[in-house]
């Protein structure tokens, strides 16, 4: 299983932020962004991961993230040169994923809320049977995303992008799962009216052939696209608010690595020092030395 963070596009809702930055490296409270999705695709335990941006991001993001070594992790970065759809992410990543099953995660995804790792890993093994895995959440404004369509028995029907006359408020968020030979199905899609490869041609490609299961995040998570100046100080507040009643952080990949075994006590110590100035080195610090209970 190897994973995809799609983290290039224009973030133009956020301009004049990002005018000269990605918007993936902009913060969501105490950490970058793509700390975020990065998180997730290892709580999934994947290991080998390709991150897809602009030309120019693409090189700070590897600045910042390396070949992945400090997270105990494989990390390649591909150049998408404009954004043609998050479908072109399967094209651009043929060669990374010489036909593996393939997670697939937004790079302005935030996902949170207990027992979410348990959704990831049956993800991960529902693509061992051919299958591929959404996840839905319910939303006010379904019309801005692709909308679920679910029979009166809960079974999916279909996809709709940006419908407006929306048929149910569970709309598709940026996490996708799918076995193998998904190069194959991406491949056969035709660019959209707005010229993309659309996510939700793929994704309707799966139900045709009944492959296709949706999980309906309940309401006890939350998930967030971090792409207009509300949604991303909705999430730092939301990310702040967490950890600072808990008194621990939330998406920490360093964190992850350790927990899965994938780095020593010794490279979470050095990761920590580095950073022993604020809470996020101390909290590395605390889990190396064994305070936080798993
Ligand atoms: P969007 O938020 O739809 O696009 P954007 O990031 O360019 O922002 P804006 O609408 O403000 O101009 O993209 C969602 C995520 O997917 C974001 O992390 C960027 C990424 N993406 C790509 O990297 N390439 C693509 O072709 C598309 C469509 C999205």
């Amino acid at each position: 299983m190897k994973g995809i963070i799609l983290a290039g596009g224009f973030g133009t809702r956020l301009y004049p932020t990002t005018l000269v930055t990605s918007k993936q490296l902009l913060p969501i409270y105490d950490k970058p962004m793509l700390y975020y999705p990065l998180s997730i695709l290892m709580m999934s335990d994947i290991k080998d991961i390709l991150i897809i941006s602009t030309k120019d991001d693409l090189i700070r993001m590897e600045n910042l993230l390396g070949d992945g070594k400090r997270f105990g992790i494989n990390l390649q970065y591909k150049i998408q040169e404009y954004p043609y759809g998050i479908a072109q992410a399967f094209l651009i990543g043929e060669d990374f994923l010489q036909n593996d099953a393939c997670a697939l995660i937004l790079g302005d995804n935030l996902f949170h809320g207990a027992g979410l790792i348990k959704h990831l890993k049956e993800a991960v093994k529902r693509c061992e049977n051919n299958q591929a895995t959404i996840f839905a959440y319910y939303v006010k404004d379904p019309s801005r995303f692709g909308v679920v369509q679910f029979d009166e028995k809960n079974n999916v029907l279909n996809i709709e992008e940006k419908p407006l006359e929306p048929k149910s408020n569970y709309c598709v968020t940026g996490l996708y799962f799918y076995p193998k030979g998904v190069i194959k199905k991406a491949k056969k899609l035709k660019p959209s009216s707005r010229g993309e490869l659309e996510i939700t041609d793929l994704n309707n490609l799966y139900i045709e052939e009944h492959n296709l299961h949706v999980v309906s995040l309940s309401r006890g998570y939350v998930w967030m696209d971090a792409g207009t100046n509300e949604s991303l100080l909705e999430a730092s507040n939301y990310i702040k608010s967490i950890e600072e009643h808990q008194g621990i952080k939330v998406c920490c990949p360093e964190e992850i690595a350790y927990k899965n075994h994938w780095i020593s006590k010794e490279e979470l110590l050095k990761q920590g020092k580095l950073m022993q100035n604020n809470d996020y080195g101390k909290h590395l610090l605390n889990v190396a030395e064994g305070k936080i209970k798993y």
